[in-house]
């Protein structure tokens, strides 16, 4: 069946908690490295970028360190000074005043860093000392994760503390609402998977154990946003940053079980035929989005390598209520006017996904300047 504006179920509406979505399209988190340094602060240019993105049902900004130990990759903003809040107002004023929606990934990259990018060349920490096998990107370039420090017990309550302030400082920063990244192998899925930590303490050892970290720290961020303005992205098939997982099936569901019961407002779920930043040649597992539905109430938004056509397919067949974009969002500022119209996409350019200026950033063109 042909899909016209009327019938095409990614432009229906949707209530996400408190807000009324009006479309079923959402801009995927995605790492720019585009905020100003030093200070990891959000600059005009960020601004800009998200005001051109702000049709889509929501947008959900990029990942953003909760503390200063949370950084994996150069000129990401943070979210744990007052500057940086400051810095991200106009970002969220421009997105409602073009009409918009948008929630900040609370982030800490744990393993997956650099003495470079940490405060005094700091060893980077993990639940346990075991490396990503994977690379950091500092101001010098590409540079190998070295071996991280486990972290002590007593450290613990302090990161979920950080977690707290940064969902304080988001509200202070106009968001309306944040996602814990507790995907692609950082501080919480390192937590969550057996293959990164071997602990022996609370935080290790059984699944309820390994959980406890991730679900504190979705309990602090709840207590800052109320549960209904709080959304967690996870991976269950992730291998990004050299993850590993015994029982992914049991260790995911379990984990969307606790969640559901916390009552927050999605769980994004990025699917197996993509790692990272790219699609890969097969599926890893069958643990799709869908997968996931007797475990979750709430919303579910699927990510990862999709298109217009398979976008409505997954709504029409009940996988997700919600599909997130991210590669085509980076070429695509009016990505939703594109689906509506049912026109191609401009493709994107791998080459200023990462740093830079304006260029592959705010200079993508809209349809009605294309003519
Ligand atoms: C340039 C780039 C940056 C990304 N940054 C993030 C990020 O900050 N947080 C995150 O959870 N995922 C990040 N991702 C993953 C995307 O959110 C998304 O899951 C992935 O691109 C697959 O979706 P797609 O096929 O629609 O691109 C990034 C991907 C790309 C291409």
């Amino acid at each position: 069946m042909a899909h016209t504006q009327n019938n095409n179920p990614l432009l229906t509406s949707f209530q996400l908690g408190p807000l009324t979505l009006p479309n079923r399209v959402v801009m995927a988190p995605l790492t720019r490295m585009r905020a100003s340094m030093p200070g990891n602060v959000p600059q005009p240019l960020n601004a800009e970028y998200y005001r051109q993105r702000a049709t889509a049902g929501l947008i959900i900004a990029e990942a953003t360190p909760v503390s200063p130990m949370g950084y994996g990759y150069y000129a990401t903003p943070g979210i744990h000074t007052k500057e940086q809040a400051k810095g991200w107002l106009p970002v969220t004023q421009a997105v409602h005043d073009t009409g918009g929606r948008i929630f900040l990934q609370l982030w800490h990259v744990g393993r997956q860093s650099h003495p470079d990018l940490l405060p005094g060349n700091a060893q980077p920490v993990a639940p346990s000392a075991l490396s990503s096998g994977s690379f950091a990107v500092t101001a010098e370039g590409v540079k190998e994760h070295p071996l991280p420090r486990a972290l002590e017990t007593a450290e613990i309550p302090a990161i979920v503390e950080e977690f707290r302030i940064g969902s304080q400082l988001a509200l202070e920063a106009g968001f309306d609402g944040v996602e814990i990244h507790g995907a692609n192998g950082y501080l919480l899925e390192q937590f969550t998977c057996d293959g990164s930590n071997i602990r022996n303490d609370q935080y290790g050892g059984s699944l309820e154990n390994r959980l406890r970290f991730p679900l504190e720290v979705t309990k602090a961020v709840a207590s800052v946003w109320g549960a209904d303005r709080v959304g967690y992205r996870m991976s269950p098939s992730g291998m990004f940053g050299g993850m590993e997982e015994s029982n992914r099936l049991r260790t995911f569901s379990t984990l969307a079980t606790e969640l559901n019961k916390l009552n927050i407002c999605y769980l994004h779920i990025v699917e197996p035929r993509v790692m990272g930043n790219e699609d890969l040649e097969e599926p890893n597992t069958d643990l799709t989005s869908g997968k996931f539905r007797p475990y979750f109430n709430q919303a579910i938004i699927s990510a990862g390598g999709h298109d217009r056509a398979s976008g409505i397919q997954w709504l029409e067949n009940n996988e997700c209520d919600l599909v997130a974009y991210g590669r085509h969002y980076i070429s695509n500022p009016d990505l939703v006017e594109r689906f509506a119209q049912n026109v191609a996409l401009t493709p994107y350019d791998r080459e200023t996904f990462y740093g830079g200026d304006h260029r592959g950033y705010t200079d993508y063109p809209f349809l009605n300047q294309e003519d």
